[in-house]
């Protein structure tokens, strides 16, 4: 008999079990009325961290689940969490994204909005090559500021977004409407 990997007894957990069991709800977090997703207890247990990580590179692969991407980029600093494993679950190379003044060499830099002020981020040159396919990986997308100004610096170096992939995505601040153009793949919808 095949026991379904849903199975309660058999070890393996579906990824909506992992994700309530290992991302903790915090209310009044940073402030008053504002509730929190904390993923550390999902961080600390490697078979749950292991999942989401794949769940998070799916977008890079086609539909016969061969990798499609040659990059997966992460943006500083929670983005490089699941980024980098990401990347090496998909046998690829990482990119950081990095906030400015952080990179050594020539970069392309993006500013972009936040909820007071504005903040720039910024890639190598060098990082993606023209016509390169990739994947973006962040932990959380709200505003969608900081995914779409990921996209604008790929685009700057010529490559191609195949997708947005997150862990958590807040839809009532429409993250959506700022990436028109590009697939965004959530685990987690608030
Ligand atoms: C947070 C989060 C996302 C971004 C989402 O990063 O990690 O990267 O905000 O917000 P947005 O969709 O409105 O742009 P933050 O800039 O706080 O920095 P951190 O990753 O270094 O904590
Ligand atoms: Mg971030």
């Amino acid at each position: 008999m095949t026991v379904p990997a849903t199975d309660p007894h058999s070890g393996a957990r579906s990824l909506e079990e992992t994700l309530e069991r290992l991302v903790a709800d915090v209310p009044d977090f940073p402030e008053p009325g504002v509730g929190f997703k904390d993923i550390t207890p999902l961080l600390a247990d490697p078979e749950g961290f292991a999942q989401v990580v794949a769940a998070l590179a799916t977008p890079g692969r086609d539909a016969d689940g061969a990798v499609a991407v040659t990059k997966v980029l992460g943006m500083e600093s929670r983005g490089f969490i699941l980024g980098a494993p990401a990347a090496l679950h998909l046998g690829v190379g990482f990119v950081p994204v990095r906030k400015a003044g952080k990179l050594p060499r020539e970069t392309h830099a993006v500013a972009y909005s936040l909820e007071y002020g504005e903040a720039t981020l910024e890639i190598h040159t060098d990082a993606v090559a023209p016509g390169e396919r990739v994947l973006v990986i962040d932990d959380v997308l709200a505003t969608g500021g900081t995914a779409a100004a990921t996209i604008e610096l790929v685009e700057r170096c010529g490559g191609i977004v195949v997708g947005v992939s997150v862990l958590l995505e807040l839809a009532f601040l429409d993250p959506r409407a700022k990436l028109p153009n590009t697939p965004v793949h959530t685990l987690l919808t608030n």
